[in-house]
């Protein structure tokens, strides 16, 4: 089984809590993330896209690096892992994102791939005025298509003439190509037509896991539907939070404390409800919220033991290549997974 790490290009990772690591992103943050990654034998990093934050006490994501630039970056300073950069679609064009990747692709000697973002949080695109306008909720994996298409044509054959919907190509060129003819393409849409997207045109599927294994079964079965009908051969990632202690009680202490501290206001942006009346909320409802302060990513929470156990049995599931990680402090927890996890799994021997 492969495993990534979704690594931190924005400030304090993925916990909307005063109570988790409070921390800028910064190149360093990374590199060392991606260096203790590499040397632990992680198979690959992800960095996202996101261009407005949700604000709240903790700035949550107030603050994020750019994700191709900073892979160039990383991609300088290893030498084995891959790596992911994610392209929102409205924000640039293909056949330049084609060209930033073939470009990325020779800084990492083939490490390089990249995840489509169709896009789904408006305000991100409307404070630059590239939001497409709301037709494009309903057919932004028919952008999708015309765009990917693009860029394979341009890293296959050095030419797109394509001239669909959304884009029109006027013998666009593109030289010298990655080394390969093209570079990988991972998606994380989770609605049957971004899965049915992903089976047609990505390499890999990522899906955001949930505690309840069942429900990563589903969808699992969901992508897999999708690609028997496509004929591709598509892997699964799954997304976890992974929080580490000497015991489980220690684990669930710590996972206790940052729910504990949950950014309200952050969380309310995210949700999109209306202004939360604290004073009057009943406690189910702060419960509820607080629940969301990690963007709902599966928690596995537990001993080493308890991790590695935990992760073996996602390893079963039919059609999962991989698991992706999201932890609390990175550099720490990197390490820490390298040397008292990773060892004890069946799904790495
Ligand atoms: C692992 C993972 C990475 C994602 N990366 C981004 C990202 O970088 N930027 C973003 O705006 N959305 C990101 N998303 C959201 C997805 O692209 C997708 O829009 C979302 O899961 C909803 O699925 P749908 O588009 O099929 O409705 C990510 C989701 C997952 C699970």
């Amino acid at each position: 089984m492969d495993l990534g790490i979704f690594i931190p290009i924005g400030n304090n990772g993925w916990m909307m809590s005063e109570t988790a690591p409070q921390y800028m992103p910064s190149f360093d943050l990374n590199r060392t993330t991606a260096e203790r990654a590499e040397a632990a034998g992680f198979e690959f990093l992800l960095s996202m896209v996101k261009l407005r934050g949700f604000g709240g006490d903790t700035e949550f994501w107030d603050h994020n690096l750019e994700s191709f630039t900073l892979m160039a970056g990383l991609a300088a300073v290893t030498e084995k892992i891959n790596l992911f950069a994610s392209v929102a679609l409205p924000t640039m064009e293909p056949a330049m994102v084609a060209r930033m990747a073939a470009t990325i692709d020779d800084i990492s000697n083939g490490r390089f791939g990249i995840n489509i973002v169709s896009g789904w949080n408006q305000s991100e695109y409307s404070q630059m005025n590239v939001w497409p306008g709301d037709w494009y909720y309903e057919k932004r994996y028919d952008y999708a298509t015309e765009y990917v298409t693009i860029m394979k044509e341009l890293w296959a054959d050095g030419v797109s003439d394509l001239k669909g919907d959304y884009f029109q190509m006027d013998d666009c060129r593109l030289s010298p190509p990655p080394r390969d003819g093209g570079v990988p393409l991972v998606c994380a849409g989770q609605s049957d037509r971004g899965m049915q997207f992903c089976a047609e045109y990505g390499d890999y599927q990522f899906i955001i896991g949930t505690s309840d294994f069942d429900v990563v079964r589903n969808d699992a079965a969901r992508l897999m539907s999708a690609a028997e009908t496509s004929g591709r051969d598509v892997g699964i990632y799954v997304l976890f939070q992974i929080t580490m202690g000497e015991t489980d009680a220690d684990a669930e202490a710590r996972w206790d404390h940052y729910r504990g501290g949950a950014d309200l206001e952050a969380i309310k942006f995210m949700t999109g409800q209306a202004e939360l009346d604290t004073a009057g909320a009943t406690a189910e409802k702060i419960t509820e919220m607080q629940g969301a302060f990690n963007l709902n990513i599966g928690p596995i929470v537990g001993s080493h033991a308890t991790i590695a156990a935990r992760l073996d049995e996602v390893a079963a599931i039919d059609g999962v290549k991989g698991v992706m990680c999201v932890f609390d402090d990175y550099p720490v927890a990197t390490q820490e997974f390298g040397e008292k996890v990773m060892p004890l799994m069946q799904s790495r021997r």
